[in-house]
C-alpha cells in the first residue's frame, strides 16, 4: 500500500477527496486503522483521558507521548502518522523543538500543536528545521481550565474572527494542515475555504477537507459521556475491522458526519 504522505493529502484537498483520520495507541490498533486505509493516524495526547484514565489531557507527559508514539509507528502499514505534543511541551522555543524532534525520531511523520498565532514562530521554525506541523484550534483540551469545560468555541462573531485569524496567521508561518475541533459548521467551512492547507474537523461540520474521531468512540467503547461529534459505527457492523472500515468509507462518501454531529452557531 502506498504510504500517505503531506503532498498526498494536498492533493487530497484539492481534488476534494475527504481525508479519514483516527486516534490509536498502540500498535494492534495502528495496524488496525492503517490497514483499513485510514489517511492519518493521530497518536492523541487522549491517550491521557481513553488510556490512563485521566479526567482531561493535562497529566500527560512527553515519555507518555515518545512510548505510544513508538508503539503506533511499529504497527502502521501506510498512514501518516501525526503525534500529539503534550500540554506545556512547547512552552519555549528550544522545548518545542527538542519535544518536536523528539516525536518525530520516535516514528511521528508530522506533529500536532493545541494553540493560536502565538505559536507562529514555533511553526517556522519548526518547518524551516524539517518539521511540519497541524494546528489545532477551536476548543483545545490542554487549555479545558482556561475555557471553563469542554464547550463549543467561536460562537459569537468575535470568537470566530480570532479562530479564522488565527488559521491565517499559523498557515502564513507554515503550518501543514490545521485541525479545528468543536466550532460551528459554517466557520468550519470558512476556514476550510479559505485555507490552501488541509483542514481535518472533529465536531466541526461535514464541510472540512476531512474528519477525525478517538479510536475507541468509533468502535463504542467509551465508558464517558459520548460527545455529540462521535458515533459508535460498531453498532452497525460485527468487527472492529469492518467497523473501522465503515467510518473510513463514511467520511469519503460524505455521510459522516451527518447534522447531528455537528454544532450549529
Ligand atoms: O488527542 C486527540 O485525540 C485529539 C483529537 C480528539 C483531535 O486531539
Amino acid at each position: 500500500m502506498t504510504k500517505t504522505t503531506l503532498h498526498s493529502l494536498l492533493d487530497m484537498k484539492r481534488s476534494g477527496e475527504k481525508i479519514a483520520c483516527l486516534t490509536a495507541y498502540d500498535a494492534t490498533q495502528s495496524h488496525l486503522v492503517s490497514s483499513q486505509k485510514a489517511d492519518i493516524i493521530l497518536v492523541g495526547d487522549s491517550v491521557g483521558m481513553v488510556v490512563q484514565g485521566h479526567e482531561s489531557t493535562v497529566p500527560v507527559t512527553m515519555e507518555d507521548m515518545l512510548y505510544h508514539t513508538r508503539c503506533v509507528a511499529r504497527g502502521n502499514t501506510c498512514s501518516l502518522v501525526m503525534a500529539d505534543l503534550p500540554f506545556m511541551a512547547c512552552a519555549t522555543l528550544d522545548q518545542a523543538y527538542r519535544n518536536a524532534a523528539a516525536l518525530m525520531q520516535a516514528g511521528a511523520d508530522m506533529v500536532k500543536i493545541e494553540g493560536g498565532s502565538w505559536l507562529c514562530e514555533t511553526v517556522s521554525g519548526l518547518a524551516a528545521r524539517g518539521i511540519p506541523t497541524c494546528l489545532h484550534l477551536g476548543l483545545t483540551p490542554q487549555s479545558v481550565s482556561m475555557l471553563g469545560g469542554y464547550k463549543v468555541q467561536g460562537k459569537d462573531p468575535e470568537a470566530a474572527r480570532k479562530i479564522s485569524e488565527d488559521a491565517h496567521r499559523l498557515e502564513a508561518a507554515g503550518a501543514d494542515m490545521l485541525l479545528l475541533e468543536c466550532v460551528p459548521t459554517a466557520l468550519a467551512r470558512d476556514v476550510s475555504c479559505a485555507a490552501t492547507v488541509p483542514v481535518i474537523g472533529i465536531g466541526a461540520g461535514a464541510d472540512t477537507d476531512g474528519q477525525i474521531l478517538v479510536f475507541y468512540d468509533v468502535l463504542g467503547m467509551t465508558p464517558r459521556r459520548v460527545p455529540r461529534f462521535a458515533k459508535n459505527f460498531m453498532s452497525e457492523e460485527s468487527t472492529p475491522a469492518a467497523a473501522v472500515s465503515r467510518f473510513v468509507a463514511d467520511v469519503k462518501s460524505g455521510l459522516f458526519p451527518a447534522s447531528e454531529h455537528s454544532f450549529g452557531a
